[in-house]
């Protein structure tokens, strides 16, 4: 079976490619999608084609998951696609009830089916917008994203991270 791991992923992160390569082992292919979240509309520090650049490179070994973006509803995508099973990655319980309502909605107007993998604990307090918050200051992210996130993240608050190596000559 192939499925479609869907998201923003601005950019992704270390708790995203656990729930991928665990997905990866569970099914024949992956497509990792990258999609217009509303609610997150105009915050994105990365535009469409850098993540895309980014995913690549963080999935470049694993070699039955694909990168793609689709700028409508995830059920379009799917059905253009002709596959039915989205996965998604769980965290804590907060992340929960947001879930299950897209999930829910989804199989409403999609026929589709989420299936939830949890990202390890160590991933937990990992996010996108935590990562991104960090980074902006020049703090360390490289154990929460993967490598091409953290190079892309240091190019874009180089700034910050210079003046912060600054700080750290100074001591
Ligand atoms: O990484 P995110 O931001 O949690 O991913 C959410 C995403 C992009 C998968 C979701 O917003 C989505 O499916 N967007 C496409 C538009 C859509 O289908 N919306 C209806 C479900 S909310």
């Amino acid at each position: 079976m192939k499925a479609v791991f869907p998201g923003s992923f601005d950019p992704i992160t270390s708790g995203h490619m656990d729930v991928l390569t665990r997905a990866s082992g569970i099914f024949e292919q992956v497509t990792v999608t990258v999609m217009h979240n509303a609610r997150k509309q105009g915050k994105h520090l990365f535009p469409l084609e850098e993540r895309l650049e980014i995913l690549r490179e963080a999935t470049a070994h694993l070699p039955n998951v694909a990168v793609d973006s689709f700028s409508g509803l995830l059920v379009d995508y799917m059905r253009q696609q002709g596959r039915s099973i989205i996965v998604r990655g769980l965290r804590a319980v907060s992340d929960y009830e947001y879930e299950l309502q897209i999930a829910h909605l989804n199989r409403q107007i999609g026929d589709t089916e989420t299936v939830f993998i949890m990202a390890a604990t160590r991933w937990s307090f990992v996010s996108s917008s935590m990562v991104k918050e960090i980074a902006s200051y020049g703090g360390d992210v490289s154990e929460m994203v993967p490598r091409a996130s953290a190079q892309a993240l240091r190019l874009k608050f180089a700034e910050a991270y210079a003046a912060k190596a600054g700080d750290t000559e100074k001591i």
